[in-house]
């Protein structure tokens, strides 16, 4: 489209304002506004404040709703041999070359407040690994142990994208063969008022802001990434998120049940740590697996009981996920009936005001629009859900203090250290909790389960001093 009918799109579509400012722009900012303004879906946008903001969205349909089926752990009381054979059929995939690693790194990160790319926090105990730096070793290990290397897909966004390959390049990908490792941008969403107008953030730039991490399988396609995996005989991605350094991120178990049942989307599951845990809850409803959020789930449902006295919607989602490509390339292909549904958070949005001086709100003054990836399991093919032990998978760091902190993520990381190197016959002091007195590190290089720091333990010609900052790599 030529400038003057986008203009004229917006102008048609009650939006002209976006351009209010357009005598004062030069050519390179006017061309940049006019860039933006392409990306937008304008009838989409109509749409989105009709029915999630105007018609104030209907409650959550909770018909039917039954507690999602799950394959348990063995010591749960799932069948070992059944796990066995999963954990086999996975190593197998891995040494084929059919899984590739996943990671969407597109958020804002607001609440953590860090000043660049999620990715870049330091994070581990000792040697203040950057989250980035974790997966790369955990990728490059499960590499090393199947004989076959890895490519990894890694989302960013416009606000990122830069930074984010920066990073990876002064850290010299770090130890990974550079072009395994493939950086899409994911795409944008502009924030509206409450009225529907489109907010500016200046006057040549639309407060635009990721489409969420559901936006992950468009970008996928869009980016030329599916393409590629295609090429390359990767048929499964392994999805997980940037900020949790606990997610064991290529699980040949996990792998191996996948593609055993034929599933095209699968997850992993936690039990809920207490009834009312701000988890996504996996759940059944007319025959298809969804995920219903904590906040659309009455408290009186989140703590139903079984006869036992045990809870009946138990399975939290942990934002852990295998994807088949084809699956993810006919999600985005968005056909009718497969889009993934857009769902609003209401924001305090920086912008302007008529005059073009700057607004900072103090509350909430518009609407952000994102899709969620886990409204894909619902359009899924025999989508199953394994149980893993939280302890092994899952400790984000999502707030600078408290719940789920870069400290109780420390503290997560050491007591998994700790815990294998307990089991290996080392005798690292513990707390009731199992947080050793201690600070110490394992690379995923040295290991990154129990079973593989037990056997580097044991080809160590001696056992190292237990001494504070102790690191093995
Ligand atoms: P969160 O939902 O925790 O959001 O993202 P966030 O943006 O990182 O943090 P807050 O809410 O602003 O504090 C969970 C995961 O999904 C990714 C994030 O990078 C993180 O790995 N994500 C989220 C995207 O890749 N894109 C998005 O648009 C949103």
């Amino acid at each position: 489209m030529r400038q003057e009918e986008i203009v004229r799109s917006f102008q048609v579509a009650g939006q002209g304002h976006v351009f209010a400012f357009w005598p004062e722009l030069d050519t390179a900012r006017r061309a940049a506004l006019v860039a933006q303004a392409a990306e937008i879906d304008l009838d989409e946008v109509a749409r989105l404040h009709r029915t999630l903001v105007l018609e104030r969205h209907a409650a959550a349909d909770l018909r039917a709703l039954a507690p999602a089926p799950y394959e348990s752990l063995p010591e749960k009381g799932g069948d070992p041999a059944k796990w066995a054979r999963a954990r086999a059929t996975g190593e197998e995939a891995l040494r084929a070359g059919r899984v590739a690693a996943f990671t969407v790194a597109g958020g804002q990160g607001s609440r953590l407040g860090y000043d660049g790319p999620k990715g870049a926090f330091a994070v581990t105990p000792v040697k203040r690994k950057p989250l980035f730096q974790v997966f790369a070793e955990k990728i490059l290990a499960a590499g090393r142990r199947h004989g076959r290397p890895l490519e990894w897909f890694i989302m960013t966004s416009h606000a990122n994208h830069e930074a984010t390959e920066a990073f990876f390049a002064q850290h010299g990908w770090f130890g990974l063969a550079r072009e395994r490792v493939h950086f899409f941008r994911q795409g944008r969403m502009p924030a509206v008022g409450f009225d529907g107008r489109i907010l500016l953030e200046g006057k040549g730039a639309i407060a635009l802001s990721p489409d969420g991490h559901g936006g992950s399988l468009r970008a996928l396609h869009r980016s030329g990434a599916l393409g590629l995996m295609a090429e390359l005989g990767i048929d499964t991605l392994s999805y997980f998120q940037v900020d949790n350094p606990l997610a064991r991120c290529i699980d040949p178990a996990f792998i191996g049940f996948h593609l055993l049942a034929g599933s095209e989307m699968s997850s992993k599951m936690v039990p809920k740590a207490y009834p009312e845990e701000k988890v996504g809850h996996f759940c059944v409803q007319d025959g298809r697996l969804v995920v219903i959020e904590y906040s659309d789930l009455p408290p009186a449902v989140q703590r139903e009981t079984h006869a036992d006295g045990s809870l009946r919607f138990v399975a939290g989602s942990i934002a852990i996920h295998l994807i088949d490509r084809e699956f993810a390339r006919r999600m985005a292909g968005g056909g009718v009936g497969v889009q993934l549904p857009f769902h609003r958070a209401d924001k305090k949005i920086q912008t302007i005001d008529a005059a073009g001086r700057p607004v900072k709100p103090d509350k909430p003054n518009g609407v952000k629009f994102e899709m969620f990836v886990f409204d894909a399991l619902p359009f899924a093919r025999k989508p199953i859900i394994i149980e893993t032990r939280r302890a092994d998978d899952f400790s984000p760091v999502k707030n600078a203090e408290g719940v789920d902190s870069p400290q109780t993520c420390r503290d997560d990381q050491l007591r998994q250290f700790a815990r294998w190197l307990n089991a290996a016959g080392a005798r690292v002091p513990v707390d009731a909790t199992g947080l050793p007195a201690l600070a110490l590190e394992i690379s995923p290089l040295f290991g990154d389960d129990a079973e593989s720091v037990a056997a580097s333990w044991r080809r160590l010609p001696s056992p190292p001093e237990l001494k504070p900052d102790l690191y093995l790599e």
